[in-house]
């Protein structure tokens, strides 16, 4: 986390600020004077100061009150984005909740069915990206790993990777954002756990250690994980070049926004378009990536895990695709044994699969079933809990990892 210190908060907080959902996007540039501590405004500009005050506020009365359990218990059968909110919660939780249980007035239903679409028909390439892009990805951001690691979750990894594998599947879902879809009661369980988190982690000796922040998951570390997950998925679908209409990548844009939004970023913290997701991206994302202890043992973990099930190819294999998923860099810090002759396959394979599987060229390549029956395994193994189950598995923690 070295490149991404309080010492270049303000610079980044411009450069995160520029950009907003609403058309509200305050010039910040312009305004980067008023960022100055002595100004006192640096807290409502700068999302690396933003949290979520009032539902962090409230939790951490929840779980000084030991209410938690309760609520958990509550929660169970919340599910639907239609379902009423549960009852038996402590009132002021229902009063927040009713406030933020829905969608915010900008977003765009056709644009959310068409990115329903979109997810559905090249959901082989998003489970590939989303579960070892993005999840090994999250591995090298110090924050994110750290505070995984040390929180209750960072325990047992295959119920987490399933916990938080439910939130993608969700976000893809056809009727994600539908009155009988999911996605809104996800997401807000996820803003109350991350409050929890926020409550917790502080208290965590072995977090407070090794944290180079007081508070976890700002508006701008959230903005960070987007990037890993969105901005990241975008990007390699566009390498990869997979077939996408102008108004797809939009579309997928959009319903990023919202997820966001739901999470409780800021509207003038997420960006407007493709352009400004890239440019926050190589600002605040690419430099902070970097090896921790932490990551590292995560990594093994979510990757250990194949032990579990075949997937039908070998862990050098499994090694290599993440290595060609995100880099020979990161590759080598998470130690990931090379396999040169599946290096070999995967980098013409893989091409040959999407082009095939597109419709750009006829005859099926060599090794089609192998990453056919490689992407169903991966599927599989993270959906396996998920699925099974009618509800989101998501629960708050009460405490951090021993
Ligand atoms: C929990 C998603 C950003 C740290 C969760 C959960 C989901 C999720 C679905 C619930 C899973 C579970 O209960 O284990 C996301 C998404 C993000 C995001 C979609 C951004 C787009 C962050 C950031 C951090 C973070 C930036 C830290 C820097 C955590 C921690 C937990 C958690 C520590 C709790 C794990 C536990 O149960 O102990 N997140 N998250 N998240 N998240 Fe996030």
């Amino acid at each position: 986390m070295s490149n991404l210190s309080r010492r270049n908060a303000l610079s980044l907080g411009v450069a995160l600020g520029l950009v907003g959902v609403a058309g509200a996007a305050p010039a910040l540039a312009s305004t980067a004077g008023s960022l100055a501590p002595a100004a006192g405004k640096a807290t409502a500009a700068d999302p690396w100061w933003a949290w979520d005050d009032e539902i962090d506020t409230l939790m951490a009365g929840l779980l000084n009150a030991g209410q938690v359990p309760g609520v958990n218990t509550a929660m169970r059968t919340w599910v639907d984005n239609n379902d009423p909110l549960p009852t038996g919660l402590p009132g002021n939780l229902t009063t927040w909740l009713r406030k933020v249980n829905t969608l915010p007035s900008w977003a765009d239903p056709t644009k959310l069915r068409l990115a329903a679409d979109f997810n559905r028909r090249k959901d082989t390439y998003l489970f590939m990206l989303y579960g070892l892009g993005s999840g090994i990805m999250s591995t090298v951001i110090p924050r994110e790993a750290k505070s995984v690691y040390w929180s209750a979750g960072g325990a047992d990894m295959q119920d987490r990777a399933a916990k938080t594998f439910t939130f993608g599947y969700d976000l893809s879902d056809r009727n994600a954002f539908d009155p009988d879809g999911q996605f809104v009661v996800t997401a807000n369980k996820t803003r109350l756990v991350h409050a929890a988190v926020r409550h917790l982690l502080p208290q965590s000796p072995q977090w407070t250690a090794v944290a180079d922040e007081q508070i976890p998951i700002s508006n701008g570390d959230i903005l960070v994980t987007f990037h890993s997950l969105g901005t990241y998925v975008h990007k390699k679908l566009r390498d990869w070049k997979v077939p996408m209409t102008a108004a797809e990548e939009e579309a997928f844009l959009h319903m990023w926004q919202v997820a966001i939004y739901l999470l409780g970023v800021r509207e003038e913290f997420i960006p407007k378009t493709w352009a400004e997701a890239y440019a926050q991206s190589e600002q605040a994302l690419t430099p902070v990536l970097t090896p921790t202890q932490e990551g590292r043992d995560l990594a093994e973990d979510l990757l250990g895990l194949t032990a579990q099930i075949d997937l039908g190819v070998t862990r050098g294999f499994l090694n290599e695709f993440v290595r060609y998923a995100l880099s020979h860099e990161i590759g080598d810090w998470l130690g990931l044994r090379r396999d040169y002759a599946a290096a070999a396959l995967v980098r013409t394979g893989w091409p040959a699969y999407i082009a095939f599987r597109e419709g750009l060229i006829p005859v099926m390549p060599v090794g089609f079933y192998m990453f056919d029956q490689f992407i169903r395994a991966i599927a599989m193994l993270f959906l396996n809990k998920g699925s099974s189950s009618t509800t989101t598995p998501i629960t708050i923690p009460t405490g951090n990892r021993p």
